[in-house]
């Protein structure tokens, strides 16, 4: 299982997480990685976790302001990129771009969605990966492989039905060993989450419980 901790603009200290990330990566099967904000990426990234991007723009180098540069993400030591994250919504075209800048970067991509017919659509743009993950239950403690089962077999159905290739992802609420078991029992190949590990006390004990069982 792939465990995605995105730190989104939390106030933790994305360092002291990303070597909870290394060091519990290093004592499980599971793959872990953490995805920091932009301005963090190359702290994130000298601490040796996996570190992914929130975020790149349909872009190339040259005349653009206040963008994020596929290139200067992997410069910084990502090696991959969430996109279209429910709180960095895209259009359909820019998110066909961003994969594409992504892609020449050399950066692996998840592209997020909200349910499965979109999910349908971004399996469609051929990302890496694709993760469902109903808004409503974003930061809630209540995890969709139990609250909504529903939305991430269907999800896995839409994106298998478009590409094979594809792997799901799903998100939102996930904070417990037995939420990334339950994920997984459901097709998913991995899970993204964010408050069960940025805003919990010890990060190290909330990855450990994470990946206990896997
Ligand atoms: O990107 C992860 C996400 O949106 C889920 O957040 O706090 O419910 O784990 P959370």
């Amino acid at each position: 299982m792939f465990v995605l901790v995105n730190l989104k603009t939390y106030p933790c200290d994305p360092v002291a997480v990303a070597e909870a990330v290394r060091d519990v990566d290093e004592s499980t099967d599971a793959r872990l990685a953490v995805a920091p904000q932009a301005t963090h990426l190359e702290r994130v990234a000298d601490t040796g976790a996996e570190t992914w991007a929130q975020h790149v723009d349909p872009i190339d180098h040259g005349s653009n302001t206040g963008q994020t540069l596929a290139e200067s993400v992997a410069d910084a030591g990502a090696v991959g990129t969430l996109l279209n994250h429910s709180e960095r919504r895209l259009k359909l075209a820019d998110i066909d771009g961003a994969v594409r800048a992504a892609e020449h970067a050399g950066l692996e991509t998840v592209v997020c969605a909200n349910n499965p017919a979109q999910i349908g659509a971004a399996a469609a743009l051929g990302p890496d990966a694709v993760a469902v993950e109903p808004p409503e239950l974003i930061g809630t403690g209540t995890p969709v492989s139990q609250a909504d089962p529903d939305i991430v077999e269907d999800a896995v159905d839409a994106a298998q039905h478009v590409d094979r290739d594809v792997s799901v992802l799903c998100g939102a609420g996930i904070s417990t060993g037995d939420d990334v078991v339950a994920a997984g029992d459901l097709g998913s190949e991995g899970v993204l989450l964010a408050s069960g590990v940025a805003k919990a006390d010890d990060p190290t004990a909330a990855l450990e419980d994470l990946v206990e069982p896997l």
